[in-house]
């Protein structure tokens, strides 16, 4: 294939600001929607639908029947997640920029990158082995809701023999993953008042509680410097992986003191210390603090006790554990370690079940032949810290949902100047090419 013309087209996909969380991209959501269905049409999809949105539609699309063949679903989004801190990119967002031997845009990792691998895939084959069906969401970075609704009411959209999801990376460079679970996510706003106004700090200072200070001990008491999180029956679903699967993970490229220095690139990792950073990554909640709301944050000083203070929070869920569960007890710890003089309130944003995946179906070994035949290295089983909310809903008729990705750990997925390799796309058209034949030809 004609590797500058790819460069050019997924720039185009790339430079389409489709930031589903905010209202004002509502246009560019509905413009890379369109991007996706033309490229279905390219492909041969007799019947493409925008489902369940005006501004953020599912991209439905069944490809030329193949008879005999398996059915194949490929799940992915055309969505993105705001790209600010702005000042921190080194070239623009939405300006694709290529050097290096990388693509340089938001998105070009998480997902559209994948996408574009994915259906680039399809097309360098002379014929179509497979029945294609493909669903590619706009709403994934904000929680799937109209994606949800759709398979509530029309199930049997995930029917097929199996489900592809690349949304994921190696877990290395040379060692390409397929994952056995995902985290799932509770997020959350708690918002704490302690007065009916702003008062003025020398007025009332020393004897007027203050919503920030109250909030930051609330969200203290709630993860204690330990990592433990103090929310009551929260671990009590989690499940310690098994001894073989820790085992397993030991053997993975991957050094605590590499993802210190290089990843995180801080001076110290935190969380319960008695578990390995794999575990505290892949196999247990988090609570983290997003962002926090409130009081005075403009230019200047200003003397004022605030009224009001709003943290964004999430906890992520592992296997096991359930959202509608886990936002009880959340729910019922903020009421519980707040103090009785202030009003502390929890408003739930959005969410998703954890998933877990059984590697027993005959496809993984496809791909992991597949992998193993362009990349010399087969798929190891991993899993992810991350979530992708409708996946459990992928799985609901059945098929096997196989989760694995193109991308690498350092694409910086939702943070400045993400990447992805071209190597890593060229080897990927392969590698699917190569699973979509092998699949084809299973039957
Ligand atoms: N592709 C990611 C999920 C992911 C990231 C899986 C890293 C494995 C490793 C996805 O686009 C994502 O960011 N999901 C959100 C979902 C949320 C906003 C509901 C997430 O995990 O924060
Ligand atoms: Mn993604
Ligand atoms: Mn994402």
């Amino acid at each position: 294939m004609d590797r500058d013309r790819l460069l050019r087209e997924l720039s185009d996909f790339l430079r389409i600001p489709s930031v589903s969380t905010l209202p004002a991209h509502n246009a560019d959501c509905r413009a890379a929607a369109e991007w996706v269905a033309a490229e279905l049409r390219r492909l041969g999809c007799r019947d493409v639908q925008f489902l369940g949105s005006e501004t953020h539609p599912v991209v439905w699309g069944a490809g030329p029947e193949v008879s005999g063949a398996p059915t194949l679903l490929i799940y992915g989004h055309y969505d993105v997640q705001p790209p600010d801190p702005l000042a921190e990119w080194t070239k623009p967002p939405f300006e694709p920029t290529v050097t290096g031997g990388r693509i340089y845009a938001r998105g070009s990792a998480d997902d559209k990158g994948q996408v574009f691998c994915l259906l680039k895939a399809i097309a360098s084959l002379d014929k179509m082995p497979v029945n294609f069906r493909f669903l590619i969401e706009g709403e994934e970075e904000f929680g799937s809701t109209v994606l949800f609704d759709l398979l509530k009411r029309e199930p049997q959209r995930v029917e097929a023999d199996a489900v592809l999801v690349a949304d994921m990376s190696y877990v290395a460079p040379g060692w390409p993953a397929v994952y056995t679970s995902l985290r799932g996510l509770c997020y959350a706003e708690i918002t704490v008042r302690t007065a009916k106004s702003d008062l003025h700090s020398g007025e009332y200072g020393g004897a007027a509680p203050n919503a920030h200070e109250e909030l930051s001990r609330l969200l203290t008491r709630i993860k204690g410097e330990d990592g433990r999180i103090n929310v009551p029956g929260l671990y009590s679903a989690v499940q310690r992986p098994s001894k073989t699967e820790l085992a397993a993970w030991r053997k993975l490229p991957f050094k605590e003191k590499d993802f210190l220095e290089k990843r995180v690139q801080g001076k110290a990792l935190v969380g319960i210390k008695k578990y390995s950073v794999l575990e505290r990554l892949w196999a247990l909640p988090t609570f983290e603090i997003h962002g926090i709301l409130g009081g005075f944050t403009g230019e200047g000083a200003k003397t004022v006790i605030p009224a009001e203070a709003t943290a964004k929070v999430s906890m992520r869920l592992v296997p096991n554990q359930k959202l509608r569960t886990a936002e009880r007890q959340l729910a019922a710890a903020v009421k519980r370690l707040a103090p009785k003089y202030v009003t502390a309130t929890v408003r739930f944003l959005h969410g998703a079940d954890p998933a877990q995946i059984k590697l027993n179906h005959p496809a993984f070994k496809l791909l992991d032949q597949a992998f193993k035949q362009v990349v010399g290295r087969g798929t190891v089983p991993a899993r992810a810290g991350g979530s992708i909310p409708v996946v459990p809903a992928l799985a609901s008729a059945g098929a096997p949902v196989i989760l694995t990705g193109i991308g690498l750990p350092d694409d910086r997925l939702h943070a400045p100047n993400e990447k992805l390799e071209l190597k890593q796309l060229w080897d990927g058209i392969e590698v699917f090419g190569r699973f979509y034949e092998l699949l084809g030809n299973s039957r």
